[in-house]
């Protein structure tokens, strides 16, 4: 083990995915046997993070990630959450050793997995796609699948209405305008234009038009703005995939280590969906207002978009057959498709580092 070994691993482990790529985690060698991962959440300015838990996610899959890359340079890697640290500034201590083990085969998928936002081909799962997806999550999570053309359209209509709310929310449009690279098929801290599934004149006018709020307002208003963005971003998208599938926690996750958990859980899923020559893009907007919603927390200073996710929430649980406090982790779609032509990269390794 040394330096450079450690930087390698740095160096796989970044790809981990992250809510906008906003990579929430700085890098610490302490020895030749210590990383300490420092992470941060954007719950302050970012509606998405609430409580920071998206973020945290973000860790968990980070973690994993690392844990993996390791396997390579057959290192075992543990870690743990350092005391003290309050929990939107979280450390993880993450502690390497020489160990007997071979690469993980997933190791081979680190850099290949990325978000597919545009349609997937329609053929269903197979049984043993099913099942290496179940197995990936572990014992603590269960998989349910919205497959049917039934529930395939009772979710692209709970799209529909979910992506009206983000587009008409101020405080939603404030974190699109930051996280979009315009004119961009790859991106190194954002997500690039090309990589939303927008066709290019659709790209252009959504440029155009996010440049202020009032655009956005008068745009939405007279002449129907939200419609080709959702027809393209959420309504088709969700219609053309094998499956939707929640990934759903055996207990309520009450604590940073828990959101972490769930984080390790998504990321193996992930990559074992790579694996299997699977795309798939996460789907966590309606799972995260129902977050608000449940706990009684506005999203917005404006009561319409409030009602409005009170609503969606309720259409939700009832489309995925649960109850008020039924616990999900992860709302994603799969399928087979190309692999995206435009993908957000990853901020380079030396910048991820602090002292
Ligand atoms: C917790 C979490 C939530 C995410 N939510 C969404 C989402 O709702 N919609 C989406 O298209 N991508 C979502 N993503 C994917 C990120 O945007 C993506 O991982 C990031 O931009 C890096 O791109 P890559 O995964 O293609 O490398 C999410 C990722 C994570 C880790």
């Amino acid at each position: 083990m040394n330096r450079q070994t450690l930087l390698q691993i740095l160096d796989l482990a970044r790809w981990a995915p992250s809510g906008d790529n906003t990579q929430p985690w700085r890098f610490e060698i302490i020895d030749d046997a210590h990383i300490a991962i420092h992470g941060h959440d954007t719950r302050k300015h970012v509606i998405y993070d609430f409580d920071g838990h998206a973020s945290q996610m973000a860790h968990g899959a980070l973690l994993e990630t690392l844990r993996l890359a390791a396997t390579r340079f057959g290192l075992k890697a543990v870690w743990n959450i350092r005391g003290g640290c309050p929990d939107d500034a979280p450390i993880y201590d993450v502690m390497l050793q020489a160990a007997e083990i071979q690469e993980d085969p997933l190791v081979r998928f680190i850099e290949k997995r990325c978000v597919q936002r545009r349609p997937m081909r329609t053929i269903p799962l197979s049984a043993t796609e099913k099942e290496a997806l179940a197995t990936s999550v572990g014992n603590s999570y269960t998989l349910q699948y919205l497959e049917s053309f039934t529930d395939r359209l009772a979710v692209a209509r709970l799209l529909w209405d979910n992506a009206h709310l983000r587009l008409t929310c101020p405080e939603a449009f404030r974190v699109h305008r930051d996280v979009i690279e315009w004119n961009a098929r790859f991106s190194n801290d954002r997500i690039p234009d090309q990589a939303l599934g927008v066709d290019p004149l659709t790209a252009r006018i959504m440029k155009w038009v996010m440049h202020s709020w009032e655009r956005v307002t008068f745009f939405n208003r007279y002449m129907g703005g939200t419609i080709a963005p959702r027809v393209q971003m959420d309504f088709v998208p969700a219609l053309r995939c094998a499956s939707h599938i929640l990934i759903r926690p055996e207990k309520t996750p009450a604590s940073l280590q828990d959101y972490v958990l769930s984080g390790i859980a998504l990321q193996q899923f992930w990559l074992t969906a790579t694996s299997l020559g699977l795309q798939l893009q996460p789907e966590m907007t309606p799972l995260i207002f129902r977050w608000y919603v449940r706990a009684g927390r506005p999203i917005s200073q404006l009561a319409t978009i409030n009602d409005a996710a009170v609503e969606l929430a309720g259409k939700f649980e009832q489309l995925a057959g649960a109850g008020n406090n039924t616990p999900y982790a992860f709302f994603c779609r799969v399928g087979n498709s190309p692999q995206p032509r435009s993908r957000s990269l990853r901020k380079d390794t030396e910048n991820l580092m602090t002292t």
